[in-house]
């Protein structure tokens, strides 16, 4: 393919992905984005394979071969509640990638004998900070992959003097890094190159082990941005604009979707970043507190409930992901709505597992958009709710966010339902959420704990209410 194609496809494949960015953006238009994504991904792929740098295609095929199958099957037998561990664990292949690229690049002699001078020492520092950003990705995302998939612990692990140790590392980082680029030839600069990478590997293991459990959404944008900045990195090891573009197109969005994430929760980027939030009061606030009694209702008196309410606000959490209950509630809403009741969805930035979990599985189960609102749009309306119903959330309805100080989740903003007249709260037990704290919305006096899998609870319901 001559390089005037490739140059034009490249183009193209850019106009494709920022159309697909936009048209993410608003669910009624992300399957059309989704479509741009993966025309402009398949131009890309096409145009570099076949381009002028690839001639050694048996080796590039194979790959693609064995690599595509795997992503086919991860793919067809993911669950929707495994999505953030996916998204984690994919992250970190991208880091990997940099981390290669960049050996790969540094150890080629052809490449090196390209530059000179100022050229070389710029590609040196590209190719640096390129196995630095991707190391960092490749087992902060790992770690990441095994905090939200259970294998590891939610509780932020604290070394003493944790800001030092990161300092040291930052300063050990840069000193190998002036090494490197001093270095005079392919043998003296891997010593410096591989002590920097065993130490990025370090801190991105030691900074998200110090990020507590609820923290992970900011993580996971934060990583998210990371492999789009290691991806860029590449880009520029390689030469390769589109590399460039779309590293950097996926770098600032992961990094306006960490500032929206904590902006939700009312969070500091910084403070983030160094970890811990949530440790000490975790065990004040926790699971033992005695609270008082909660006050346990059937199916029967939920469909009454529901019933004879006017306004009804639906508030959606992991739970709901995980007894797979969107279609039940698509169900009972419409039913509801047809007897004139005005239902509405009350979703919080940070319910489920990750960015938008929500609104995903009720477009799944066609809930029309224009009845699902941001937490922000519907939090003064509560006074007028009859009902709040809430399906598997815990942690996004805890009134201790605002009324306890000490709790780990203390300032971040959640929905007020109890507020309204009555909550009903559907989950299997007294369990606590994400961030394992117990909520005192569960002992409120009008609050009605209704026991049970969400999904076979809201189809006795259903079974009720439409009869
Ligand atoms: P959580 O606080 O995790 O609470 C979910 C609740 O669902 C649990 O208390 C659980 O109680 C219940 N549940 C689980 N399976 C159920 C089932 N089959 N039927 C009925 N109930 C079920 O969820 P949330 O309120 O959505 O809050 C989200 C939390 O996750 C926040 O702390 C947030 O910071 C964190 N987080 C969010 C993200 C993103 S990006 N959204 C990423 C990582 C972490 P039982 O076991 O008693 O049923």
């Amino acid at each position: 393919m001559p390089v005037g194609l490739v140059t034009v496809s490249y183009i193209g494949s850019i106009i494709l992905f920022i159309l697909a960015l936009g048209g993410l953006s608003n669910p009624e238009t992300s399957r059309r984005g989704n479509a741009y994504g993966i025309t402009g991904m398949t131009i890309a792929v096409l145009a570099t394979v076949f381009g002028p740098q690839v001639d050694v295609y048996v080796i590039i095929i194979i790959c693609m071969l064995i690599g595509g199958t795997i992503g086919f099957i991860l793919a067809l037998k993911v669950q929707m509640t495994q999505m953030p561990e996916l998204v984690a664990i994919l992250h970190s292949l991208v880091g990997m990638a940099a981390v290669l690229v960049g050996y790969v690049n540094f150890m080629d002699p052809h490449a090196a004998a390209q530059f000179s001078g100022a050229e070389k020492t710029i590609h040196d520092i590209e190719i640096y900070i390129g196995v630095l950003i991707g190391a960092v990705t490749f087992t902060g995302s790992v770690i990441a992959f095994g905090k939200l998939s259970g294998k590891i612990g939610g509780a932020p692990m604290l070394l003493p003097a944790r800001h030092w140790l990161n300092l040291g590392l930052l300063i050990a980082a840069i000193w190998y890094g002036i090494q490197f680029v001093n270095a005079s030839d392919i043998d003296s600069g891997m010593l410096p190159l591989m002590i920097m990478t065993g130490i990025a590997f370090a801190f991105g293991i030691h900074m998200v082990m110090a990020i507590g459990g609820a923290d992970m959404p900011v993580v996971i944008s934060m990583l998210n941005s990371y492999s789009g900045w290691a991806a860029a990195a590449t880009g520029f090891m390689l030469s390769n604009d589109l590399l460039i573009v779309v590293g950097a197109l996926v770098g600032s969005s992961g990094a306006i979707l960490s500032y929206i994430m904590c902006r939700a929760m009312n969070r500091n980027f910084i403070a983030v970043i160094a970890g811990g939030f949530g440790t000490e009061s975790a065990g004040t606030a926790g699971l033992t507190s005695d609270q008082g009694e909660v006050i346990a209702v059937d199916t029967e008196e939920v469909a009454n409930l529901l019933l004879d309410a006017k306004e009804i606000m639906i508030i959606p959490g992991y739970g709901m992901a995980v007894a797979q209950a969107q279609h039940t509630v698509y169900e009972i809403t419409k039913t509801l709505r047809d007897k004139g009741i005005n239902v509405r969805f009350g979703i919080h930035p940070v319910a489920g597992r990750m960015p938008g979990h929500m609104n995903v599985l009720l477009a799944e189960a066609h809930v029309p958009y224009d009845i699902v609102f941001e937490m922000d749009e519907v939090n003064e309306d509560f006074p007028d709710v009859d009902v709040s119903v809430i399906i598997g959330a815990n942690d996004i309805v805890n009134p201790s966010a605002q009324d306890d100080p000490n709790s780990p989740i203390a300032g971040m903003p959640v929905l007020e339902c109890w507020k309204g007249k009555t909550t009903i709260v559907l989950k299997r037990s007294m369990a606590t959420g994400y961030a394992g704290i117990q909520n005192p919305l569960f002992f409120k006096e009008n609050t009605r704990m209704y026991f049970g899998d969400a999904k076979e609870s809201l189809d006795a319901v259903l079974k009720i209410i439409s009869a």
